[in-house]
């Protein structure tokens, strides 16, 4: 086997978010995820970093594209994966990152999302527990964008949620050791679902849970235990309507592990009570 696993581990690093508003979306993450703006050399964009976590916010503008940014050990692992992403015939280019000083290259999955994958940098700040971990999509094309993330790219099928008609509705991709370091569900339209902070322990989800109550940013799904991933979590949504999860005790999973197959039902997405279920 060849996965990003095995050869190049890779985890969430951080995100680049497109916003109308970008001054009310910085002062949120400020307020409520301790990042602060830190200077970037790329116009436009500003660079909001925490602890083990980080955003670039840029105005929504033509040429101004969201993308999800990954990080593996060194140079060496990145080309490592530069190579099997040339062998495997996806095409991919140089990009500049403020985040990424050692270099990135950038590509796009079969239905246009942009992915970026850079040398590990460490983010510090201060601020309560929340590493960036993974981010979710739904789309309309399940079986496409799971085949060009597994064969292509190298990620691991961990879990899967099965209608009871066979269909596959949710795919849970693992880069690491971690669970799922990106998933996506089957859905009517392909938009950005969620993305995820992993914290130390079921007591940084309650506080994270009292700091949101605090500012009066209502908890809209959770708190709950996931069955694929089992971990703990909540979800909040920022002033544009992106959805942040909040998670605890997520899951390891070896390399050599089988795919879990779930049945599509509530309890699966929620074992302490009613889900979101997309549809
Ligand atoms: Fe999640």
């Amino acid at each position: 086997m060849n996965t990003l696993q095995q050869t190049t581990p890779a985890c969430l690093h951080h995100l680049r978010v497109v916003s109308a508003n970008p001054d009310g979306l910085m002062k949120f993450y400020e307020r409520m995820l301790d990042l602060k703006a830190v200077p970037s050399a790329k116009s436009g964009d500003v660079v909001m970093t925490g602890p083990s976590r980080a955003i670039i916010v840029s105005v929504q503008e033509d040429g101004n594209a969201p993308y999800f940014a990954y990080s593996v050990s060194d140079a060496l692992a990145l080309g490592q994966l530069a190579e099997r992403l040339t062998v495997r015939a996806v095409p991919f280019e140089r990009i500049e990152d403020p985040l990424f000083p050692g270099g990135a290259i950038i590509f796009s999955d079969p239905q246009g999302r942009h992915f970026v994958f850079g040398v590990a940098a460490r983010i510090e700040g201060q601020g309560a527990p929340a590493r960036l971990q993974h981010t979710v999509f739904q789309t309309t094309e399940l079986e496409r964008v799971t085949r060009f993330f597994v064969n292509k790219v190298g990620f691991t099928i961990s879990d899967e949620v099965v209608d009871t008609d066979g269909s596959v509705m949710v795919v849970f991709l693992r880069s690491d050791d971690e669970h799922h370091t990106l998933a996506f569900f089957r859905g009517s339209r392909n938009e950005w679902d969620h993305h995820c902070y992993e914290t130390n322990e079921w007591n940084d989800i309650r506080d994270w849970g009292d700091r949101f109550a605090a500012a009066e940013v209502p908890i809209f799904f959770g708190p709950g235990r996931h069955g694929p991933g089992n971990n703990l979590f909540f979800m909040v949504t920022d002033p544009d309507g992106n959805r942040l999860e909040f998670s605890a005790e997520l899951q390891r999973v070896t390399a050599d592990a089988e795919p879990g197959v779930w049945p599509q039902c509530e309890r699966t997405l929620n074992s302490w009570g009613r889900a979101w279920v997309r549809s």
